[in-house]
């Protein structure tokens, strides 16, 4: 390993040692006794008028009970150290594709020693698969999946991750991205049907245009775009969405990672500083691609951190970014309509001590009817949590916030920062009920969040009680979820509670210990991918330490489990393999097939003993071929 490889890291680990920023607060730090009080300790993390909504069996933590009335169709499983995937009795799983696996016959097929050649990079399914979402084109059944980053040790093998030329910077481009994919079940089970005309791969080179409220400002002009209004590809795809009308949302989060300077006396401009855009780049673009090179192109960085719709049944169509979602490290979009036809789209901004956003579309979808407004043309808002189980949506206006609307769209953050939305412990998805009017967004973890800690984006970070991030140093995450005022997702009111607080009770006996639904047989830590079944059953997918040792004690591999809204029940479904995160998860049109993605996993997965480690996304089914959500 070359001493700039820090292909080990998962992203979020390489955006945390650019972010040391230990600083002391001045703050009244949480007291314990408080906690008590409140009733954290004893495991209650309900309380306002969202506890009414929940069971008992949250509420009274036995598990024995909630067993009783359980929803599940499944046997919950153990923990799992090994190198391969576990799914209860009665499940199967296999791989549907790998990372270099050919959407097209003419790409060649990956070599063990060299990976996937250059010109093949952008014919093949893409490295580490996230966010995804299926559709029905035609009576063909297409999924649209993210490809989040690559991992150069495994991607250029010969070269031990060490990227040194153009060519390999556009291999790498293109195997970020989005791929369109035409699956099909045969006698074999799920596989890409190669050469589809629905086929499609997205890149990092893809152009594609810009609309809403920043197209064309002068800090999105650059010299090959002095209209601001086209870019080239979309990249750090992690979570997806689906709007009413059947396209894809895909979500740029670590963006800022690509961008570097050949100039070492260059001056980051206005706005670097908040969105982590550094001196040095991750993999060394900015050496071999002045697109990458703020001394270059000071404005590129400001073309991403968007969220692009895709059309998946047009694969001539032009990807859209769209800034009037804001600007920020998205993670994924969870799109619904209000009762009056109106389109929201909750997000978060995976950034310890960042916040949690919505969309209104100022028109109303219907049947049938123009989309092409509907995610321009809209409010943007910034969650506020109040101690007292209630919270706001502040629209972000230039009233409210002192900046234009170009410059809203642009540098959210700020815009957030300038009404004094809550500060929140790295908002990963956002999942929304489609049998309850509720909302939840899995709070992964922060790890810096504290007295001894400035946030990333400047506001304190402080653990407060009863807020929706009660932990200092908060290793484990959380689950907020929120119901709006009339349920009506469009009101810029609601209540709300914590789903679960994940801990350790096997460790623990303070807050850590997590809330009454977790136990010594759901333990699990960061939870991060989060999908409602068509049942409304929570699927929630985890991205955190899978050391098993000390306070991960018993949590073993990343995992995913499902949760039952009403009695707060959680029991463990998959396991994933040695070093992966499970992310990602749709179904097939008839439900009878669960399609979850594998994301850096350790070698051997999926192939075996000496083979290059492949990230891919896995069929899960019944062996009755019952529905499994
Ligand atoms: Fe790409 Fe925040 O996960
Ligand atoms: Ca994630
Ligand atoms: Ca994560």
């Amino acid at each position: 390993m070359n001493d700039r490889d820090t292909s080990h890291l998962s992203w979020d680990e390489w955006d945390e040692l650019q972010r040391p920023a230990p600083e002391n607060i001045d703050f009244d730090r949480v007291v314990d006794e408080a906690l008590t009080r409140r009733g954290f300790l004893s495991g209650v993390v309900a309380f306002g008028s969202g506890a009414a909504v929940m069971g008992t069996g949250l509420l009274s933590g036995s598990s024995a009970q909630a067993q009783a009335t359980s929803r599940f169709g499944f046997t919950p499983i153990p923990i799992a150290t090994d190198s391969t995937i576990h799914v209860p009795d009665g499940y199967t799983w296999y791989p549907v594709a790998k990372w270099g696996e050919p959407l097209f016959s003419d790409a060649e097929p990956l070599d063990q020693a060299t990976g996937v050649s250059v010109a093949s990079a952008d014919r093949v399914f893409g490295e580490n698969t996230d966010g995804m979402e299926a559709f029905v084109v035609d009576g063909r059944q297409v999924i649209a999946v993210n490809h989040e980053y690559v991992n150069p040790g495994i991607n250029l093998p010969h070269q031990d991750g060490e990227v040194i030329n153009a060519d390999d910077v556009l291999t790498l481009q293109n195997m970020q991205g989005v791929t369109v994919m035409e699956v099909a079940e045969g006698d074999n089970g799920w596989g890409i049907v190669v050469d589809s005309d629905l086929n499609r791969r997205i890149t990092q080179n893809t152009p594609m245009a810009i609309t809403g409220p920043a197209a064309g400002h002068p800090l999105l002009q650059t010299a090959a775009d002095p209209a601001g209004t086209t870019v080239l590809g979309t990249m750090n795809n992690c979570g997806a969405g689906k709007t009413p009308w059947g396209t894809y949302l895909t979500c740029e989060e670590n963006f800022n990672g690509y961008f570097g300077s050949t100039d070492a006396d260059f001056a980051a401009p206005d706005g670097y500083a908040r969105y982590g855009i550094g001196a040095e780049s991750r993999y060394n673009y900015e050496k071999f691609d002045a697109r990458f090179d703020t001394s270059a192109n000071p404005n590129e960085p400001h073309r991403f951190g968007y969220i692009v719709e895709i059309d998946p049944a047009d694969p001539s169509s032009t990807p859209i970014k769209h800034t009037a979602l804001g600007r920020f490290k998205h993670e994924n979009a969870a799109a619904v309509l209000a009762p009056d036809g109106r389109v929201v789209v909750y997000m978060g901004d995976d950034e310890r001590g960042e916040f949690m956003y919505k969309y209104v579309s100022n028109g109303v979808y219907t049947p049938g009817g123009p989309t092409s407004e509907l995610l321009d043309d809209g409010q943007l808002y910034a969650a506020k949590f109040n101690t007292d189980a209630t919270g706001e949506w502040v629209a972000l206006t230039p009233e409210s916030t002192g900046m234009e609307a170009a410059e809203i769209a642009i540098f959210t953050r700020m815009a957030a920062s300038a009404v004094g939305a809550t500060t929140m412990d790295r908002p990963e998805w956002v999942a929304v009920n489609p049998v309850a009017v509720e909302g939840y967004c899995a709070l992964t973890n922060n790890s810096r969040r504290g007295p001894d800690f400035a946030n990333a984006g400047g506001d304190p970070a402080v653990a407060v009680p009863n807020s929706p991030n009660p932990r200092d140093a908060n290793r484990y995450g959380q689950i907020v979820r929120w119901w709006p005022a009339d349920d009506d997702h469009a009101a810029t009111t609601f209540t709300w509670d914590l789903y679960v607080m994940a801990g350790n009770p096997t460790v623990h006996d303070d807050l850590n210990k997590g809330s009454a639904n977790v136990n010594a047989g759901n333990l699990f830590n960061s939870p991060d991918g989060m999908m409602f079944d068509s049942t409304g059953l929570l699927w929630i997918q985890t991205d955190g330490d899978d050391s098993n040792e000390e306070g991960f004690a018993g949590m073993g591999n990343n995992q995913m489990l499902a949760g039952d809204p009403v009695t707060g029940q959680i029991e463990r479904f998959l396991t994933g393999p040695n070093g992966s995160e499970v992310t990602g998860l749709t179904w097939s049109a008839d439900k009878r097939t669960m399609f979850v993605g594998i994301q850096h996993p350790d070698a051997p997965f999926p192939d075996g003993e000496g083979l290059l480690a492949r990230s891919s996304i896995v069929a899960v089914k019944r062996d009755d071929n019952q529905p499994v959500g």
